[in-house]
């Protein structure tokens, strides 16, 4: 066990051993305290198929969401992220949109959408709703008139349709594989029947790649930010940002297409990947800037109330950070999911690297990071952490797959999730995870509907095991998640043991944790304070101060033991609370995180 350095010895670098000392500067600076509320948000995602079921198909709906919005405001969120819920064959669960301003019916309606804002809004939750500008549904209309209006039509030029190499076309134009697999192109079948052109798909066949370089594709996506953004929504997360605009030519490329992969120069002899994160995407996103600021105008700093400011944030999966924080320059995103960190291993001296990293590049451009863990795309930090240290993120984790050890992912996880929430700027949270819920690992794979598991030749399980239906309670059908026991995923059995009812009150449970996790970071203003790491505590440790705001001079001291051996908080500081029990003699035990006050 490490000695308890003595308060003194942290504030001040005393002269006993060990010597535990707050960093000469801190690593990022405080914000003020009436920074705007993006600044600092805690945003929960909510997975409309997989959150609550109103009316018994097997099937998540807004319904069912706006009945269950009240456990949010408990839980004390400040805003909420929708995955997509807009008319879609389903082909990958929403993402592939077949009319962007209306529901589809598996979902409910525009009263139902405008009837969740207003209850949200009611109970002092934003709503941020995901947009999906890379691709459309091969059922959107546009789509159909182009099949339907053949080769050379402009109806085809707001796609990405190409002839095909070889003596007939028969060959695709270029070498481009499919995030989900197999190729990026799909031939098309004329109107007389004659094999015809290709089409381009970064995703699956049934998500066909727009043409930014075409007005009409701009000025409909426009209107659509109008639609929502007059109906009243706070914001929008927007899917695959970095894919929009392809290089011109499209040139091949000879590495797996991996979106979650990133895209790091390392392995590429400094070419940068040509479907992604094209320098000219961000021309899009200036202008999308313009179209919510409208919204509440920031010329006049007197009136514009930060409250009020409707938002962007990027889904891109880029390398280096530097390039990443392009997309939230102030005429950009306002916010960029930190994939970094959520990609990070479980160990000290990376997680103390992410974050100094992530700070130096996000204040070099003066946005806000953001923090997550997890999501609908990985599996979850619960299962993900009780996998060996360094292993590889799978994707997907299935019957016969080394299994993930349940009781330590979840330690981790509660540790990994009070280190996060104690960190500056906003962060992310994805539903189920404030259960403790681990992925499941073990679904018969017949059940399985991500794509990526059929498109892969079942080599990748993809992601169905982080959206199971959510329990909320254990006796009941479907564990309460809705009124019959259809659910469209298969809920496991150890389910009923994380319903919301057996860990509402409970102490100890990680339910009550994240409230209280959400509660102290509130009330202590840790989403805008500067963070100084602590020193002295050795490697297996990530340890700093969070100053909150300052004005009333109280200090929140972070102390995440990683290690194998205990570690002691220093002499007089007062626990706030900690991620799991702590040894008899008020030490941290390995796998947990502390916030104590001093
Ligand atoms: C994003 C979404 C993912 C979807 C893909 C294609 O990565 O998060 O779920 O499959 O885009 O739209
Ligand atoms: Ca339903």
């Amino acid at each position: 066990m490490t000695d308890a350095p003595s308060l003194d010895t942290l504030a001040t670098a005393g002269t006993d051993a060990p010597v535990v000392t707050l960093a000469a500067r801190p690593t990022h600076p405080a914000s003020s305290p009436e920074a705007a509320w993006w600044r600092h948000a805690v945003i929960y995602q909510i997975y409309p198929r997989s959150w609550a079921d109103g009316n018994g198909d097997g099937i998540g709906d807004l319904p069912g969401i706006t009945a269950r919005l009240p456990y949010l405001r408990d839980l004390g969120v400040d805003a909420i992220w929708l995955s997509p819920f807009y008319t879609s064959p389903q082909a990958d669960a929403g993402y592939d949109v077949a009319d962007y301003c209306d529901i589809d019916p598996l979902f409910g309606s525009l009263a139902d959408a405008d009837a969740m804002l207003a209850r949200a809004h009611m109970l002092g939750i934003k709503v941020i709703v995901d947009l999906v500008p890379n691709h459309s549904s091969d059922e959107h209309a546009w789509f159909k008139a182009a099949l339907a209006a053949g080769p050379g039509s402009p109806e085809r030029e707001r796609y990405m349709f190409r002839d095909g190499l070889g003596e007939h076309g028969e060959l695709p134009p270029n070498n481009w594989d499919s995030v989900f697999g197999g190729p990026a192109w799909t031939r098309t079948t004329n109107p007389d029947g004659t094999p015809g052109q290709w089409y381009l798909h970064l995703f699956d066949p049934k998500q066909p790649d727009f043409n930014w370089d075409h007005p009409d594709v701009r000025a409909e996506f426009e209107q659509i930010l109008t639609f929502w953004l007059d109906r009243g929504v706070d914001g929008f997360r927007v899917d695959v940002a970095h894919g929009l605009i392809k290089e011109d030519g499209l040139p091949d490329w000879e590495e797996a297409l991996e979106m979650l992969g990133g895209t790091d120069d390392e392995h590429t002899d400094g070419r940068r990947p040509p479907m992604w994160d094209q320098d000219r995407v961000h021309e899009i996103y200036q202008r999308w800037r313009e179209i919510l600021n409208a919204y509440n105008p920031v010329e006049d700093p007197d009136s514009h109330d930060v409250n009020r400011d409707r938002i962007l944030c990027a889904e891109a999966w880029v390398n280096p950070v530097e390039r990443a924080v392009r997309y939230i320059r102030d005429d950009e995103m306002h916010q960029a999911f930190n994939f970094d960190f959520l990609q990070t291993a479980w160990a000290a001296a990376d997680l103390r690297a992410v974050v100094e990293a992530s700070f130096a590049a996000a204040d070099s451009v003066g946005a806000p990071t953001t923090w997550v863990l997890s999501n609908h795309d990985v599996v979850r930090h619960a299962s993900r952490l009780g996998l060996p240290v360094g292993t590889k993120r799978p994707n997907g984790i299935g019957v016969g797959d080394p299994q993930p050890d349940a009781e330590l992912g979840l330690q981790r996880a509660r540790a990994a999730t009070a280190l996060m929430l104690a960190l500056p700027g906003s962060s992310y949270l994805y539903q189920g995870e404030e259960l403790g819920l681990p992925d499941s690992t073990d679904m018969p794979d017949e059940f399985r509907q991500d794509p990526t598991w059929e498109r892969s030749g079942h080599t990748e399980r993809g992601r169905d095991g982080c959206r199971v239906p959510i329990p909320w309670e254990a006796d009941r059908p479907s564990f309460g998640f809705g009124p019959s026991d259809s659910t469209w995923l298969p809920q496991p059995s150890v389910y009923g043991r994380y319903a919301v009812d057996q860990q509402v009150g409970v102490e100890g449970s990680t339910l009550e944790l994240y409230r209280a996790l959400l509660t102290s970071r509130r009330t202590l203003d840790l989403g805008v304070g500067a963070l100084t790491w602590v020193e002295g505590y050795g490697d297996d440790v990530v340890a700093f101060v969070n100053s909150g705001v300052e004005a009333d001079g109280v200090r929140t001291l972070v102390v995440a033991n990683l290690g194998p051996a205990p570690v002691a908080l220093p002499e007089g500081a007062q626990l706030i609370l900690a991620s799991g029990p702590l040894g008899q003699d008020g030490t941290v035990p390995t796998d947990t995180t502390v916030w104590a006050r001093f």
